[in-house]
This record gives C-alpha cells, structure tokens and sequence, in this order.
C-alpha cells in the first residue's frame, strides 16, 4: 500500500500527487504551482500576454487589459485580431491533419464516427459557406439546437469562422424556451435535427423546432441535420436538409477565417439567475480562447496521446468551453457521446472508455451517483487501465462518491480534478491540477493562476479561515463574461453591486487553513438539478402560467441522485380540486414550458404560502419544510402563522 493510500485509510482523507503523472505533467508540484501563483497574481498582465501568444493572432493586441470598474465594463487583448475556428483547426493542420480530432459514439452502439483534423476542418469550412451564402454575416446570431452529434461542433466553429455569434440551444429544452432564446437574440438562422435518440426513444426535436418558431419573425432559414429519419415537415423556402447543403457543386472546401476582434463576440449562452427569465450570457473571443485554452491543457494535463471525453452536453457551458473550444483549441482527441449513461445498460461509460481507451474523463457527481447506484459490478466488467485522469463538475461532490470515483473507477491510480466554475466564468477558476496538487475529496483545492477568490461576510470583509461567507473574485480575468446580452445594467446588477468592486458568484464557500475552497452551494434562488442549473422564477412562472393555479414557490430538497430537486407548493384558483392527476398535469405543463429538467420531483398543494406582512414569499421556510425539517425558526413575522402548520401536515414524503 502506497502513502497515499494509507493516509486515505486513516481518514486524514489527503490523497497526494502521485509521482509517475507529476512527472511528466505541465505542472509538476505544489512548489511549482505557488511559483506560478504568485507570479500570476503579482503581474496578471504579463502571465496572460504571455499565455495569449501561444494562440495563432492576425494581428497582436495593443491594450492587454482595460477596466471601468464603475461601469463594469473591460476588455482583454484589444485591437488585436484573431479567430477561434482558426485556432481549433488551420494551426493544427501542418503536424495532424490525420489526427483524430472527433471519436463519436451515437446512442446506438453500432453509431460510430470518426472526423480528422483534417476533415473537421474541411466540414467546418465547407458549412460556414453554407451560412454565408444564406446571408448570415458577421455579428448575426446563430441558433443551434442540435442532439450531441458532429454537426453541433461544425455549426459552432463553423459561425466562429465566419464572425457570426452562436447561441446554443440545449436541446432538452422545450419549444416555449426555445422560441424565448431566439426572440431575446434574434437569431437569422436555426440549425436543427429532425429528431434525437433519448434512451431508445426517437424525440422529434424539428417539430419542437416548428412550434417554437411560431411567431418568430427572425429566423430567415432553418437547416436540418437528418439524424434520426424520422418524418419531418419542411417548409418551402425556409428549410434545407445540412446534407443537401452541404454537398452542393457550389459550395468551396475553403473559407477563409474572418479576423476578429479580440472583443467580438463569439457566443451568447442563456443561463438562470435569481431573477426572471434567463440571461444570455455573452463571451468574447480572445480572452476567452486564452482562457479555455490554457485552463484545459494544464487542469486535464492535455498531452497528445489523449483520448479526451467529457459527457457534458454542447448545451451547456461545460460543452462549449471543454468538449469545443479548450480541447480543440491543444489539438486533443475527442470522444463525443449522444447518449445517457445508463442506456441500455448501467456499464454504458465503462464500455466506452473500454471500447476507445480513453485516458481522461470528465463528468458530472450527479452522473457518478447514477452509476455508483448498481455498485461495482458494472465497472468491474470492463478494463478501465488506460484511464489516467478524471474531473468533475457542477455541483458539488460529496467525500462518499468522490472516494467510490476515485477507488472503483480510478483505481487508486487517477488524480480526481473537482472543477468549479460557471457559465459566467468562461471557464475553470478553482481546482487541483493533477500533478501537483494534495487532494482532499470535497473540496475543489485552489485557485488557477490568475484567479484571486475572496470568501466575503455579509459586510464585505474578508472571513477567517474555515468560516463560511460569499464566494467572490477580486478581478476580472481573460474568460469572464463581459455583459448579459442586451441589458448591461443587469450585468452589473447581478455581479457586480451585492460587493463593489468583486465579482459576486452566488455561491456559499469556505476556504480552510491549508488554501483549499470548499463549496456549499447557492446562496441565491438558483437550485442544481442533476448539475443543470434551474432558476425558481422560471419555473414558477410556468407553474403559475397553468389556469389552474393561483401562486407556487419553488424551492430544492436533497436528492440522491439529482444532488437536489425541486419541490414546489402551490395554491390553486377558487374551486379547483387538487389531486393527483392535476399535479400529473402540472408537471407536464412545466415540461411544456421549459423542459424535462424543470419538472418538479414534488408537488403539494396548500391553502396559502407563508407570507410576511409585506406580501414576500418566506422561502427559507419552505426550504426548511421541504427538507423534512419541522423546527423552522422564528415565525412571528408571518402574516398568518398558521399556515405553516397547515404545511407540515401535507408534506410529501
Ligand atoms: C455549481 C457549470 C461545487 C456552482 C460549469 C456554480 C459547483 C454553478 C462546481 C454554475 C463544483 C459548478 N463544486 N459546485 N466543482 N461546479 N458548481 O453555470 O453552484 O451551469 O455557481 O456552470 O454550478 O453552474 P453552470
């Protein structure tokens, strides 16, 4: 038994770099990283210029970094010029154009494909013609709403090449949150599929597409990926199938990269705040690349032999900044996955990472507890020996399942990186870097080089070691969103006012003696439902737009797997009876609204919420009764003290 080991089975729970990876990792020790720290933080600019110009640039940037801190505005690398598909594809071309740069895995698994630097960039460039000749010009949105197939890549990249701004569309979300993301951007064009493959079942994700664009003006063209063949109706004019497309005479193999301001964007990304509907937060192109680019390559220690996989969908910020642009961007191997990890059977990731030999893997503690469920047995099955390196992300990890990752799937033998960030964050900002970080399972260790985190009381100040507070960083740094698409003042509002002058996460964390940071989750009204992030407002409002109801709150309850889920109370209009086949249909309707991910786990029906005097939902105490709680403080303050009484009696077990 190993060091490492024996300290785990004492229960000091600090697990140790592992000597054979640090030695051939980007950084190799503890002593290295404070090194690189502490130059970071001393001079900021330097490390990035630095870092930056390892990137391909049409022309260098003049100002490295500028920032208004009372407008909340600054920018990284301005006047310099650069493109993001360039970057994940010409450059690479030279030393692997044969290089595997897309391993796909279709739900079925017989699906495989397999796409080349070379080729990816043939597709990518012969696609980026399609969209120019269907007018789609430089700063025009772009909606992608596409299952976990090659083309979303190529969409992607593909408007990265041409200057036009992507706005992905997770394709679990229903049509009515379809059709919101496309109004509040005014997309030109939708890039869709017929249908996509959900555990056997084939969804028919351009009918979803049809309905959402029912009052869409916007949207001059929609181009369908044939995927799953089932029967579609296409419109006249407005619709082609991808393939026609992009097999037409006319259509080049070559389409020169635009060249970019650094500052331009290069997508929006819709995201649930505490607040009405979601955000479309916008990333730029330079920084972001910088960011994505390094972030990837020292946090999954990227060496060219990899076979890269994170099951995170293109949907979500983890997919764009860690399936698209950070991977591809250090020339790695892919692997992309349509399908769940428990279809058809609970061994599916093991079979994979048997089947491509995958050397990192990077998931999600809901999708571990998924697994973790059916024991050992399923892992054992396969050979996982060429796996070296595994991460997490979005939510916190519990000890108990990082220790099942680290002892049955890793073997003992790979370092766990537990990554947090956020889709404002562009990319990482706090985690171990597997060489040379001390692991401690809970907790996502330090921050990268260039981040400076501040855990704030509620006054503003600094608190003391192991003392909980408001997780904030002190600066903006080259990743980090630049505005809310369209509504700069909600940008401010949102990050920048609770503490002034620091970017105010909305997360609770702590940070212990030794400098590692231990996150406690949401402090706001933003709940982690299987690691998606759901905004109580939103799905409220889809409750409450049901002519049944009068009033919901939602709030979160733990959940076994889910980390968290929702339960909502509900009151009904005068004269509805609430049973079960209402909440049936709630439940529905919210999937409707929003989409499957939304739907609450438990419905109660009750006479009235608590209020205060004022009229506000007292959602603390919801929260408390939700989680089984039956103490739950102070109710003097409420209107009607009774109704939490009335509450108790109906909670769902
Ligand atoms: C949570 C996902 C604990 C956190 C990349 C954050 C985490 C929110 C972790 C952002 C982690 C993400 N440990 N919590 N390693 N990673 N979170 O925008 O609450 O979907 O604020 O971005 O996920 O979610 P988002």
């Amino acid at each position: 038994m190993n060091d490492a080991i024996s300290s785990l089975s004492k229960g000091k729970r600090k697990i140790r770099p592992i000597a054979i990876f640090s030695k051939r990792a980007h950084v190799k020790s503890e002593k290295e990283y404070n090194s690189i720290y502490q130059r970071s933080i001393s001079s900021p600019e330097k490390f990035w210029e630095e870092k930056a110009s390892e990137l391909h640039w049409f022309r260098k940037w003049k100002r490295t970094f500028k920032w208004d801190k009372r407008k909340a505005v600054f920018s990284w690398f301005d006047g310099g010029k650069i493109n993001a598909s360039c970057n994940c594809l010409d450059r690479h071309l030279e030393k692997n154009a044969d290089k595997t740069a897309i391993i796909w895995q279709g739900e079925s698994e017989e699906q495989v494909r397999r796409l080349t630097y070379g080729e990816l960039y043939r597709e990518t460039c012969r696609f980026a013609n399609v969209l120019k000749k269907k007018g789609v010009r430089k700063g025009n949105m772009v909606c992608v709403y596409l299952p976990m197939i090659p083309e979303a890549a190529i969409a992607m990249l593909a408007c990265a090449r041409i200057g036009a701004i992507h706005s992905v569309v997770f394709a679990g979300f229903s049509s009515e949150a379809l059709r919101d993301r496309i109004l509040d951007s005014k997309c030109k064009l939708l890039i869709t599929s017929d249908g996509l493959w959900r555990a056997g079942k084939d969804v028919p994700l351009k009918d979803m597409a049809d309905i959402a664009l029912e009052g869409c003006n916007c949207i001059k063209h929609v181009i369908v990926v044939k995927h799953t063949s089932q029967k579609i109706k296409m419109k006249g004019k407005r619709d082609s199938y991808w393939h026609d497309e992009v097999s037409s005479r006319s259509i080049k193999d070559i389409c020169n990269p635009a060249e970019n301001d650094a500052e331009d964007p290069l997508f929006i990304l819709y995201t649930s705040g505490t607040t009405g509907k979601p955000k479309g937060v916008l990333h730029t192109t330079g920084g972001y690349l910088a960011y994505v680019n390094l972030t990837f390559r020292w946090i999954f220690d990227h060496h060219d032999t990899d076979v890269y996989w994170c099951t995170a969908d293109i949907g979500w910020i983890t997919g764009h900044s860690y399936i698209i642009y950070g991977p591809l961007s250090n020339a790695a191997t892919i692997l992309m996955f349509e399908g769940t990890p428990t279809f058809p059977d609970v061994d599916r990731f093991w079979k994979i990472i048997e089947k491509f030999k995958v050397t990192v893997f990077y998931t999600a503690p809901t999708a571990i507890r998924a697994v973790a469920k059916f024991g050992e047995e399923p892992v054992k099955r396969h050979n996982l020996g060429s796996l070296r390196l595994l991460g997490t992300v979005g939510e916190p990890i519990n000890p108990k399942t990082w220790l099942w990752y680290y002892e049955v799937v890793g073997d003992r033998r790979c370092p766990i990186v537990d990554t947090w960030w956020q889709t404002e964050t562009g990319g990482i900002l706090i985690t171990p870097l597997p060489g040379a970080s001390t692991l401690k399972p809970g907790s996502a260790g330090k921050p990268f080089p260039g981040i400076e985190p501040v855990v704030l009381g509620e006054d503003g100040k600094e608190v003391k070691a192991d003392t909980g507070g408001y997780l904030c960083i002190r600066k903006p740094w080259p990743g980090m969103m630049r505005t809310v698409y369209g509504d700069h003042q909600k940008f401010i509002e949102a990050y920048w006012k609770r503490f002034r002058g620091f970017y105010f996460t909305g997360d609770g964390a702590k940070k212990d003696a030794e400098g590692d940071y231990w996150l406690m989750g949401r402090i706001d009204d933003v709940i982690k439902v299987s690691g998606h992030r759901i905004g109580t407002a939103e799905v409220e409002s889809a409750i409450v737009s049901h002519e049944a109801v009068a009033e919901a709150a939602i709030v979160p309850f733990p959940h076994e797997i889910k980390g968290q889920a929702l339960y909502a109370f509900v009151t009904l209009k005068k004269g509805v009876n609430g049973d079960n086949s209402l909440k049936e249909a709630l439940r529905a309707h919210v999937g409707r609204e929003t989409g499957p991910i939304a739907k609450p786990d438990k419905i109660q029906f009750v006479e009235a919420l608590p209020k205060t005097r004022s009229g506000k939902i007292m959602r603390r105490i919801l929260r408390l009764l939700a989680e089984g709680k039956k103490d739950v403080g102070n109710i003097t303050t409420l209107a009607d003290p009774s109704v939490v009484e009335e509450i108790i009696k109906g909670i769902e077990k």
